[in-house]
């Protein structure tokens, strides 16, 4: 089924139950191992490694680069960014130049990436989270959209891309085998962001895979990520993810 949820100017397409028929269970569906998940310790992934010091940010601290935010890790009641501008889109300052250079070599590889949505306060996440919820059920919106208070759009530190060249492929599945969903998987990372949901990551993340959304964390932990193959940020910093609590 699709819902359309108006999102200003967009109007996005949700695939929240059939538009990805279902796959085949993947290691990362799995339980995570014991061991992870163990707040404060650095993921098994990366132990060891001694390539980045995984404690030289907060992980907690909403205005850090390194903050994670998912299902039980929520956001501080009223906490606001400072935010800059991206071509008319609000993000956190210190996402201002990196977001800027990837959409300028986006551009110069003829990609032409908008950007649909970024900075979103909490009354705007609860408004997007009850539009879907209405139309799909609680359970359902859970999968594809976080409750008000736990969104990473809410630092001003994540944005959705699309492709006007693949339309019917925006904020969908569909859009990570796109030339742009494609590069992005390959090269974000140079520019210091991840992409956040990806494939066979829900029992950690809390989300089903979202190709277009892109987290910045800065360049050297998503060089890190890069190099170890870690998909997530709760495995590369320990932190626990899942479920609400
Ligand atoms: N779609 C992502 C999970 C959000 O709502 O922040
Ligand atoms: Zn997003």
């Amino acid at each position: 089924m699709r819902t359309k949820v108006a999102l200003g100017a967009w109007s996005i397409v949700l695939f929240v139950s059939a538009c990805a028929a279902p796959t085949a269970p993947t290691a990362r569906d799995a339980p995570p191992a014991p061991g992870w998940g163990v707040a404060g310790s650095p993921g098994p992934a990366v132990a060891g490694t001694g390539a980045l010091d995984l404690t030289r940010r907060s992980t907690t601290d909403p205005g850090s680069t390194w903050v994670v935010v998912n299902k039980s890790h929520p956001l501080p009641a009223g906490f606001r960014p400072e935010l800059g501008l991206v071509r008319g889109y609000q993000v956190a300052l210190p996402a201002v130049g990196p977001l800027t250079r990837l959409l300028d070599d986006g551009d110069a590889r003829g990609l032409g990436f908008k950007i649909a949505s970024a900075f979103r306060s909490f009354g705007y996440q609860e408004q997007l989270y009850a539009g879907i919820v209405s139309r799909s059920g609680r359970a359902a919106a859970d999968r594809v959209s976080a409750r008000p208070g736990h969104s990473e759009h809410q630092t001003g530190l994540a944005v959705d891309l699309v492709t006007p060249a693949d339309p019917s492929c925006d904020l969908d599945p569909c859009f990570a085998g796109t030339p742009g969903g494609r590069w992005l998987a390959r090269a974000a990372w140079r520019h210091g962001f991840v992409v956040r949901y990806q494939p066979g990551t829900e029992a950690i993340t809390g989300y089903r895979a979202e190709p277009w959304h892109l987290r910045y964390v800065g360049r050297p932990v998503a060089a890190e990520l890069h190099r170890t193959g870690v998909a997530t940020l709760e495995e590369l910093f320990g932190v626990p993810g899942g479920g609400y609590r």
